[in-house]
């Protein structure tokens, strides 16, 4: 099941992102729980998790970056929950989310340490962009910035 995170979550959303076995370089490693808790529960910024049994398997956040872009991080599912199409899932939530808020596009930056991800993101119709990421770790490398175009419900009623 997925669902919206709310706070009681914190430390399990947390504890997914670490058990994620991300490149020891990257930041992602060094994000606290108090840096968490302002990366999802400001006004405007949220995410999603994957529920198994009552246990959170699978996470996700969001952040808008203007009125046309929601950006998407923290995406990572539990090594013993991957394959199983959890991952994608929360990515859908996020698009979702997005078409039903207005936004026209979803965002997401991916680590110069993490690179093996980019053709999981381009098989759900990212593209990669030459743009800056507006939430980049400061002192870390530039990371890839991939983007895909979200229709906006009335256009799907349209088309
Ligand atoms: C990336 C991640 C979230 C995928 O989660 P998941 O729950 O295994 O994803 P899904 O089960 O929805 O994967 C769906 C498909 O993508 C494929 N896939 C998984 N990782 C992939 C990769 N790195 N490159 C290409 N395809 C990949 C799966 O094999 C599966 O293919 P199939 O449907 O043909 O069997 C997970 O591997 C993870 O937590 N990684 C560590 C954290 C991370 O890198 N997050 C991204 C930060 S930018």
């Amino acid at each position: 099941m997925i669902r919206p995170v709310i706070a009681a979550d914190l430390r399990a959303f947390h504890a997914v992102m670490m058990a994620a076995d991300m490149d020891p370089r990257s930041s992602w490693n060094r994000t606290t729980l108090e840096g968490l808790e302002q990366s999802l529960f400001a006004p405007g910024l949220g995410g999603f998790v994957a529920v198994d049994g009552g246990k959170v398997c699978g996470c996700v956040g969001f952040r808008p970056d203007g009125e046309d872009t929601l950006t998407l991080n923290k995406l990572a599912t539990l090594p013993r929950y991957r394959g199983q199409g959890i991952g994608v899932a929360l990515v859908r939530a996020v698009e979702q989310f997005a078409s039903e808020r207005g936004f026209g596009r979803v965002l997401l930056a991916v680590s110069q340490f993490n690179l093996e991800v980019v053709p999981y993101y381009e098989r759900l119709g990212y593209v990669q962009a030459d743009e800056i990421y507006a939430f980049a770790s400061p002192g870390s490398p530039v990371p890839v910035v991939l983007v895909k175009a979200i229709q906006s419900p009335l256009q799907k009623v349209v088309t």
